[in-house]
Order: C-alpha cells, then sequence, then structure tokens
C-alpha cells in the first residue's frame, strides 16, 4: 500500500487516514493509496462503511501545485472520486483543518461529510488562475444552489464548518473526537449510499443567478479563470453529470497551463519560499507583547492600527498634544467607519482600543518590546530620536525605523545598540498593504531581525528582507521604472499616454498618476539633497523638477503632472504640462517621436528587470522571486503577470539580453545594465 495513506479496521468501519505531510496534499501517492484502499474495503465483506480522514493537522488542505506545471500523472482525482462513489459501501469525509481545492472535492464526492469546528472549506482554486478540475463546480451547486456557488467558487471563498453547515457543504460538526464522530455518522447511514450526483440542482431564480454572475465577474476583474467557472457552472446546469464534468475538466485543463495560472503558482511558491532565512534558522524570536510607535502622522496611525487588529498593546507618542489628539482621532474615526461598515463588531473595536494609549512623555517606552520609529524623513530627526529612544528603552528592546530611503545604520550608531537597531518599513496606509520590508543593518544581530520577521507575520504581512541599500527593493525598482518613463516622455510620449499604456497592462494606476497622488515634492526634495552627488553626465530629466518649481506637487496643490479641478472628480490632461514637456524635449534637441503602447510597456517592464538584477547581484535581497512579492504586494503591479522577475523568465534569457541591450541604448548616459543571468534559477 501507499505510504501516504494508512488503512485501519474499527468493528465493520474501514478508517482511511492520509498521511502525507505537512498539508496532506493530494499528490500521487495519495491517490494511489486512496484507490488501494476503496479496493480494499469493497473486497472485505465484513466492512460495511469508511471514513476518510488526515493524519496529523488537517484533511487534505489542497492540490500538490508542483505537479501542476507537467502532464497530470495517473491516477487523477476524478478517477478517485469515481472510484468513491462507485464503491457500494458508503463513504464518509471526517474533516480537520482545512478542506480546500481538490481536498473539498474529494469530500464533495463521499456519502456525507462531517467536520470539528474550525475546519475551513472551500474551493480557491480561482485564486490560482484555475477553476476546481474534479467535480467542484457540478458537486457544490447541487448542495448549495447555483447563485451561491458561483459566488464562492469566484471569491475562494474559505468557509468556517459552522458556516458550512448552514450552506449546506457539510452535514455536521463533530463535537468532541472526530474519528469517533465520523464512524458513528458512518454507522447510522447502514449501508446507504448518498451520492452527490444522485441530487438535481436546484431550481433558482434567473434573476439572481444572473446577478451574482455579474457580481463575481465584476469582482473578479474579468479575470479568466473567474469567466471560466461561471461558464463551468451555470452552462452545465441542465446537462447530466458526466457531461457536466466533462466540460469542467476540460476547462480545468487549458487554464492549468495558462501563464496566468503559471504566474500564480510561481507567486504562491515565492510566497511560501519568502519565509526561509537559512541564516537565521533556529533563532528563536523574542515574545513582543507591548509595541511603542513612535509619530502619530499617516505612516505612525496605520502602524498602530496594524499593530492593534494583531493584538499588541500599543504606546502611540508624539511631539505635542495637538498632533498627538490627531492621530488617536484618526484611529478612533476608523474602527467607527469599521463599525458602520459591519466589518467589525463594537465590542471588538472597544477591546482593540482599550490596548491603545497615547502620550507625549517617553517615559511610557520604558517597558515596551519593540518601538517603531515613523517621524518626518529626515537623518538628524532620526538620530535624535534614536538617540533619545536609546535612553529610555530597555535593554534588549527591538528598536526599528519606517524610514523609506536613508541609511539605517547612520540612524543604528545614534544608538548604543545597533545590533538591536533594524528597519521596518511599512507601506502606505500602513494597516492594509501586505508588504512589509524587513531592513537588516550592518550590525542587526539575528535575534533582532528573526523578531522583526515574526512580527510582521503576526501582522498579517508579507515580511520580505532587505539588506541597507538606498530605497531597500522596492523604491529603488520603482525609482528606475519612474526614471525609464519621464525617458520617454522627454523623447515623445506624453503623461497620459505612459499611464495608460501601463495602467492596460494592469497597474492599478500609471507612474504619473501615483507621482501625482503621493505628491510631487518628496522625490525633488530628494533630488535636491543628490544634486552634489550625481553624475554630471548622466541624462537627467528636467521635467519634474520644472513643475515643481511652478508650485505643480501634484493632486494636494490641484495640479501636477495633471490639473484637478477643485470639485471635480479624476484629473484632467493640462496643455501646460504638455508646453512643458515639449520644451524639455526642445532643449536637449531631441525630436519627439510617438512612441506605442507595447514600446511603453515593454520599457518600463524591462527597467524593473534591470534594476532586479543588478540589486540581487549586490545581495541586497535574499532571492529573485522576492522581488515580484514585492512589486505586487507594494506597488500595484498586476499579480497575475507574476511580477517583472516572472515576466523576464518568460521572455527567456536571450530575448533579454537583447532587450536589455537597446534598453541602454535608449536610455544614454549613465544607465547601469545588469547582467540578467542572475533572475534565472541555476540548472540543477
Ligand atoms: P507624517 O508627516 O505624516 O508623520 C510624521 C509624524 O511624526 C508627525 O505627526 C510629526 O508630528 C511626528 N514627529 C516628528 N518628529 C517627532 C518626534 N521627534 N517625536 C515624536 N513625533 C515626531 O509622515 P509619514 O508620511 O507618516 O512618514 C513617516 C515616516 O514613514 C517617514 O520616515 C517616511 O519616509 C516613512 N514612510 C512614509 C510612507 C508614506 O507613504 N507616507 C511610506 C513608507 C514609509
Amino acid at each position: 500500500m501507499s505510504n501516504a495513506v494508512h488503512f485501519e479496521i474499527e468493528g465493520d468501519v474501514a478508517v482511511i487516514i492520509i498521511d502525507n505531510p505537512p498539508i496532506n496534499a493530494g499528490s500521487l501517492d495519495v491517490r494511489h493509496g486512496v484507490l488501494e484502499a476503496i479496493e480494499r474495503l469493497g473486497s472485505d465483506a465484513a466492512l460495511s462503511a469508511a471514513i476518510i480522514i488526515g493524519g496529523g493537522k488537517t484533511f487534505i488542505a489542497g492540490a500538490d501545485l508542483k505537479e501542476f506545471g507537467a502532464p497530470l500523472q495517473d491516477p487523477q482525482l476524478p478517477a478517485v472520486i469515481a472510484a468513491i462513489e462507485a464503491c457500494p459501501k458508503p463513504m464518509i469525509a471526517a474533516l480537520h483543518g482545512a478542506a480546500l481545492g481538490g481536498g473539498y472535492e474529494l469530500a464533495l464526492g463521499c456519502d456525507a461529510r462531517v467536520a470539528v469546528a474550525g475546519t475551513l472549506v472551500g474551493l480557491p482554486e480561482v485564486t490560482l488562475g484555475i477553476i476546481p478540475g474534479a467535480g467542484g463546480t457540478q458537486r457544490l451547486p447541487r448542495l448549495v444552489g447555483l447563485p451561491a456557488a458561483i459566488r464562492m467558487i469566484c471569491a475562494g471563498e474559505r468557509i468556517e464548518a459552522r458556516a458550512a453547515l448552514k450552506l449546506g457543504m457539510i452535514d455536521t460538526v463533530v463535537e468532541g473526537d472526530l474519528r469517533e464522530g465520523a464512524i458513528a455518522f458512518a454507522r447510522q447511514l447502514a449501508g446507504q449510499k448518498t451520492p452527490i450526483r444522485a441530487r438535481a440542482v436546484p431550481a433558482c431564480d434567473p434573476a439572481e443567478l444572473e446577478a451574482a454572475s455579474q457580481q463575481a465577474l465584476k469582482v473578479g476583474r474579468n479575470r479568466p479563470a473567474v469567466r471560466a467557472a461561471i461558464e463551468a457552472i451555470r452552462n452545465t446546469a441542465h446537462l447530466g453529470m458526466d457531461e457536466g464534468l466533462a466540460i469542467e475538466r476540460a476547462s480545468f485543463q487549458t487554464l492549468r497551463l495558462s501563464s496566468e495560472a503559471r504566474a500564480l503558482r510561481h507567486l504562491f511558491f515565492a510566497e511560501r519560499d519568502s519565509a526561509k532565512h537559512p541564516a537565521l534558522k533556529g533563532v528563536a524570536p523574542l515574545a513582543i507583547a507591548r509595541i511603542g510607535v513612535i509619530g502619530a502622522g499617516t505612516m505612525g496611525a496605520g502602524i498602530a492600527i496594524s499593530a492593534l487588529d494583531a493584538g499588541y498593546q500599543v504606546r502611540l507618542i508624539e511631539r505635542e498634544e495637538p498632533a498627538l489628539a490627531r492621530g488617536l482621532a484618526y484611529i478612533a474615526e476608523y474602527y467607527a467607519g469599521r463599525i458602520a461598515a459591519k466589518k467589525l463588531d463594537a465590542e471588538a473595536a472597544t477591546e482593540r482600543q482599550a490596548r491603545l494609549s497615547g502620550s507625549t512623555d517617553w517615559a511610557v517606552l520604558g517597558d515596551v518590546d519593540l518601538v517603531i520609529e515613523a517621524v518626518f524623513e529626515d537623518i538628524d530627526v532620526k538620530k535624535e530620536v534614536f538617540a533619545r529612544l536609546d535612553a529610555v528603552a530597555c535593554q534588549g528592546a527591538i528598536l526599528a525605523s519606517n524610514t523609506s530611503y536613508l541609511d539605517l545604520d547612520a540612524i543604528a550608531h545614534a544608538t548604543s545598540r545597533p545590533e538591536d537597531v533594524v528597519g521596518l518599513h511599512f507601506f502606505s496606509p500602513a494597516h492594509v498593504m501586505k508588504l512589509l520590508e524587513v531592513v537588516r543593518g550592518a550590525a542587526s544581530s539575528p535575534l533582532a531581525l528573526a523578531t522583526a520577521l515574526e512580527v510582521g507575520k503576526r501582522l498579517r504581512k508579507l515580511p520580505i528582507l532587505s539588506a541597507n541599500a538606498f530605497g531597500f527593493i522596492g523604491n529603488r525598482i520603482y525609482s528606475a521604472y519612474r526614471r525609464q518613463c519621464e525617458f520617454m516622455i522627454e523623447e515623445g510620449a506624453y503623461p497620459e499616454q505612459v499611464d495608460a499604456a501601463l495602467e492596460s497592462f494592469g497597474f492599478a494606476m500609471g507612474p504619473f498618476a501615483v507621482a501625482d497622488m503621493s505628491g510631487l515634492d518628496i522625490a525633488w526634495r530628494m533630488r535636491k539633497a543628490q544634486a552634489a552627488t550625481r553624475d554630471p553626465h548622466a541624462r537627467y530629466v528636467q521635467i519634474p523638477d520644472t513643475l515643481c518649481e511652478a508650485g505643480r506637487f501634484g493632486r494636494k496643490t490641484g495640479a501636477g503632472y495633471y490639473r484637478y479641478e477643485p470639485g471635480a472628480k479624476g484629473k484632467t490632461v493640462d496643455p501646460v504640462v504638455l508646453g512643458v514637456i515639449d520644451a524639455a524635449s526642445a532643449s536637449k534637441g531631441l525630436s519627439r517621436r510617438a512612441i506605442a503602447a507595447e514600446e511603453i510597456q515593454r520599457r518600463a517592464l524591462l527597467s524593473m528587470v534591470n534594476e532586479a538584477a543588478l540589486l540581487l547581484a549586490e545581495g541586497v535581497c535574499e532571492r529573485a522571486s522576492d522581488i515580484d512579492l514585492v512589486l505586487i504586494n507594494g506597488y500595484g503591479f498586476p499579480r497575475w503577470e507574476g511580477g517583472p522577475v516572472f515576466w523576464a523568465r518568460e521572455r527567456g534569457l536571450a530575448a533579454l539580453k537583447s532587450d536589455l541591450d537597446e534598453l541602454e541604448h535608449l536610455s544614454g548616459a549613465g544607465f547601469m545594465r545588469s547582467n540578467p543571468e542572475v533572475l534565472f534559477p541555476r540548472e540543477a
């Protein structure tokens, strides 16, 4: 028998145990094992029923995604489920932990589903760019109806057992021991087969069905997997089960190999790998209960909310009472909004806010375990804050800075304990954005880093480790991208064309719209600070400086790359800006040319890829796939494109090399060209 499945006997009931740690993925071994178990169940006259249960912490939590990139090996999941249905004896799925994707489909193939409270069930395949491929789109509607099945499958919902019971997705919630409860349930079935395939799809209101489909398409941004899921559910409802299954499977097989599904699988593995830090192996993080946040501005308030939501005690520090009051009011309003939107109940909001205190007296930082500084982005202010912190924080506390660009080592050396200093670079809004760059200073101790990474996880962020280098990972790549976009407006494109091209690629917003939103003055100040050390021969685009000199700092001043009319929604193209751009081109003797959307997209992406290769070669980040996670979770890069590194790998090394030659030529003096080989996984 397969090693991944065990067969035990309890009186007249067989107990089939899936044992494929860590998540009991439904891999080839498991499928073989379940088939063998079904055969044994069928041939042993003393057995009248079986339960299928997961060993360890979970039922089958999902498919083995590694198998999805290659031809699938037999037996495939539909054959296993067909064998369960064909077995004359009832089989009960006993669920705990998670029964997701193929795991829940297998459960749907059984005669009944029982679960302990807390179990998560669902069909999240669309989040991986595919649809359920082993009957999920056929069997779930027979349990919950078509509109609900569309909602659940298209949103990839994971539903807790008690809610799942109400919806009909499981048959009972077992109190007490799952195995015992499931065996008792199996005996009650007394030899009856009750497969879902014997049921009809419940009739529904066509208007409700249409509304559910439209809503799913809207939320799912019309992604191919969402469209395919709706088709597989709706278009087969009037057909027999076998025909429906065949249509579903064909659609699954096509989507499985699509570039979108490959991109999403890449990100799944990238996320899993991002948590691995060989250098920190075996370092146990410190227990953190109290967090101090210095600065209650945009970032500080958001960081405080994030920490409150994660269960920490939070002490918020400001310079003066009015600023503190503003920060506290912002947090109170945020929670009031959550209650009004029914996202949080009043009791939970009160409990969270009760863990918050605000002060202008630094003495309250004396017993916190971690401090996160979010004051003005100015090295002298930061140094002063860290020197003061050094005097009040207890020994062993972790001291973190949210700086975007400043030198973490300079900040760390303002203290007597640089080993306790790390960067925690949150993204705005800090309570929403998933990305968190954890910055390793030259002196940061493994303990400080391991603790920062652990806190990041507890804050439900995606922590990515970066070395202390200008702009860390994300801002450095984003700067290269923005610079390339500025080159293109100098050569002949206009901001609205660049923005439209990149939005059509899938970015939430184009770079010039982003610049207007976040304010042009910040980058301007930085450029002025760097002016003395800049290579005088390097190509420099004057346009953003000219806009700033005219007081055009973006949305907040009503004008930047675009104009923002008071009271009007959205932005308008401003002829003044077009004039500034034309004049800038003329002053350099450039004859403007039309640049096609395809070239805009290609150059913008190549600039990211080039910078990614440079910073990998410099050792700023640990692995290439981290870069994709940063761009997707912090900068609006479209998820379904997999990130710049995935995009580069799809293009292939040879094409990429000649692309970069061209980019180097077009970019002119000062462009640092990378060797893109570092972006490709080494042959084993
Ligand atoms: P902000 O100007 O909104 O807030 C800064 C706050 O710090 C102000 O309320 C100010 O009163 C307070 N403050 C200044 N000096 C202080 C001191 N000595 N003691 C106590 N409080 C003091 O600035 P924002 O945008 O929140 O930025 C804070 C930090 O976060 C900066 O280092 C910035 O680079 C970084 N950051 C900002 C992002 C953004 O999108 N705004 C994104 C990521 C990082």
